[in-house]
């Protein structure tokens, strides 16, 4: 009679651990029939109102089933567990065979790529890189470097003012060269001095091809005991060779800039052709790249720079120029018309 019941009890306890199908259902099994007031522990709590005989063989037999349920209940709980953790594997499972979505990346814009190599050049020849502002008064752009108000030169940069009469004396403009930075620099440092100053500058002119009415420039200025055009020269030309290559050539032509002297046109042969003539240089060989000069004495002395005693020399170039050379870009205004078609190009 009492083992029936045992029997009945495992037959029932076994069947519902086995529909027990997570961990909730776990817990409240095993509540139900291994708790302190389970059924099983029912059982061994009305042992004591049977005979010695009895209790004895139902004990064991309780016993017995505790024991069996307590490894059944791991048993269940384990294999739930995989369970759990297999259909996580395979609902999280990431397929290492798809294609990956292209990742878009930003890249330099072509000019300052190519003002970094420039500087990078400069930075070599040991020249140290500063910035000047780029509204400037009509002093530091124009008057200290010897183009006064009625001088036929400003011509040559159609300028942006900002304001002709900034308190009835300084008139201001967009500066229309990096030159004014020669001044600044003079006037704050004693030579020797070798600095290249990149920055913007701005005229006030009809767009075209080869005309923008903003562009980058850099500036280079040194100066210093015994500096002559010979080091101009040779500074200008490794530039070019970082720029397009060893085997570059330079050629300098006189040219008429008020705060140098002598002034030069610096171009230099083309690296499409090789200087045998092409689109890229107009079938002259050459690309006019930039202005120099040995910086006008005169310049010097109103700095307080002995002019017997210190030389120097100075060169300004249009970045956008030699990015068009360095990228094969025909039309300057491209640059700034933020077109992804051309920009991702290069
Ligand atoms: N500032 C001149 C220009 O923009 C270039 C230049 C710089 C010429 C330095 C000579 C020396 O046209």
């Amino acid at each position: 009679m009492a083992n029936i019941t045992v029997l009945q009890l495992r037959a029932e306890a076994i069947a519902a651990l086995t529909a027990a199908s997570d961990q909730v259902a776990l817990d409240i099994w095993r509540v139900e029939y291994l708790g302190r007031k389970g059924k099983l522990t029912g059982v061994l709590r009305g042992l004591a109102e049977l005979s010695i005989e009895e209790r004895k063989a139902l004990g064991a037999a309780s016993n017995a089933l505790k024991s069996e349920l307590e490894a059944a209940y791991d048993a269940r709980s384990d294999e739930l567990r995989g369970a759990a953790l297999a259909a996580s594997i395979e609902t999280g499972r990431i397929d290492v065979t798809l294609p990956a979505r292209p990742q878009r990346r930003g890249g330099l814009h072509p000019v300052t790529q190519t003002l970094r190599m420039m500087l990078d050049a400069f930075r070599s020849m040991g020249f140290s890189i500063i910035e000047g502002p780029e509204v400037e008064l009509d002093y530091y752009n124009f008057e200290a470097l010897r183009i006064p108000a009625d001088h036929p030169a400003r011509d040559m940069w159609d300028t942006m003012w900002v304001d002709h009469e900034i308190d009835g004396r300084r008139p201001m403009l967009l500066r229309t060269h990096t030159s004014p930075a020669q001044i600044r620099i003079m006037e704050q440092h004693e030579p020797p001095i070798r600095v290249a100053v990149p920055g913007r500058a701005y005229r006030f002119e009809a767009t075209d091809m080869t005309h923008e009415w903003m562009m980058t420039q850099c500036e280079i200025l040194a100066i210093d005991e015994g500096l002559n055009l010979g080091h101009m020269k040779g500074t200008l030309l490794e530039m070019m060779r970082r720029l397009f290559g060893r085997e570059r050539k330079i050629r300098l032509n006189c040219s008429y800039f008020p705060f140098v002297e002598p002034g030069a046109e610096v171009a230099v042969d083309c690296f499409v052709c090789g200087g045998a003539g092409c689109a890229a240089c107009h079938h002259s060989g050459w690309i006019e790249m930039l202005g120099a000069g040995m910086v006008h004495p005169e310049i010097l002395e109103n700095m307080g720079i002995d002019s017997k005693r210190y030389t120097g020399f100075a060169a300004g170039m249009g970045v956008e120029r030699l990015a068009q050379q360095i990228f094969g870009v025909d039309d300057i205004r491209t640059f700034y018309q933020n077109d992804l078609r051309m920009l991702q190009q290069v």
